[in-house]
């Protein structure tokens, strides 16, 4: 089957957003979450496949039958309605395996009650701004499941205003962030941290490091059919520090000075180097 032509943003609850995430926004909302659930929540481009692949090795080892699975169907995709896959919430439905390994980027406000309601295990990974900026317009180019990125500079654009799918990274971030407060059941992560944690054990674990998981085309989304990997492959460079080769100076301050005004309220602290 065909996708239809690039989706548009709209404003939903006021999080800007595409159909292909709230089409199916009753049986979302409704989702019945087990206590033992784990969530990955991440706004997108912020390491959540790394995430799902290290919790998905973690929990079922790699010589479980499931590892031959693509990573996008062994760690479904709550909100996704996209007309060549089935719904994300049917998947869960069906799946077997205990723990369920649930993947979102739904801000916290939009999460659906049942998770706080069973007090599930969350895992919110957050990425520095400038990196994530870069690695979702990359994302944009490639995905046809996605709206057209534009150029980059009208991107950085958009997305110092917020008008991404998934809302301002800035909201979702400090969101999560504020939530974690007062839950203890979120592990928030940095995915600076884990590039740096993964330097050091990459000697013992090798298939874990961005070059490895590269190549493999269970964790790479090599196999999903919305993704053109000529224009621009989904597992890029996976490194702190390429917005550098993106933003021009004059971009880079103009950023910092709106970040400094964005997130000043805030004890949130991101690193854009390591
Ligand atoms: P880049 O585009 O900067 O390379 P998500 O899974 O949330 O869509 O995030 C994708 C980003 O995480 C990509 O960033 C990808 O390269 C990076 N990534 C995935 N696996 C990684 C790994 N093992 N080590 C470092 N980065 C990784």
């Amino acid at each position: 089957m065909e996708l239809p032509p690039r989706p548009k943003l709209f404003d939903f609850h006021g999080v800007s957003m595409t159909n292909y995430f709230t089409d199916n926004w009753d049986n979302v909302q409704n989702f019945q979450a087990r206590p033992d659930d784990i969530l990955i929540a991440t706004y997108p481009k912020a390491g959540t496949t790394w995430v799902s692949y290290i919790l998905d090795l973690l929990y079922f080892g790699q010589t479980a039958p499931e590892c031959q699975r693509p990573i996008f169907e062994k760690v479904p995709f709550l909100e996704l309605l996209i007309p060549i896959y089935p719904p994300g919430v049917e998947v869960l439905d069906n799946l077997t395996t205990s723990p369920r390994l649930i993947k979102t980027h739904l801000p916290v406000q939009l999460l659906p009650k049942s998770f706080w309601e069973q007090n599930c295990r969350i895992v919110y990974v957050a990425r520095n701004a400038k990196d994530n900026a870069v690695s979702y317009f990359h994302f944009d180019r490639m995905n046809q499941a996605q709206p057209e990125p534009g150029d980059w500079n009208n991107f950085l654009q958009r997305f110092m205003d917020g008008k991404m799918v998934f809302g301002s990274w800035y909201d979702h971030v400090t969101g999560w962030w504020e939530k974690k407060q007062s839950h203890s059941k979120i592990l928030y992560l940095f995915y600076e941290d884990m590039v740096e944690v993964s330097r050091i054990l990459m000697l013992c674990f090798a298939h874990i490091c961005s070059r490895a998981m590269k190549k493999n085309s269970m964790a790479n989304y090599s196999t999903d059919k919305v993704m053109d990997f000529k224009i621009s492959p989904f597992m890029r460079k996976g490194k702190v520090g390429d917005w550098k080769n993106h933003f021009t100076v004059a971009q880079s301050e103009q950023f910092d000075d709106d970040y400094k005004k964005k997130m000043k309220n805030t004890q949130l602290q991101l690193r854009t180097t390591i």
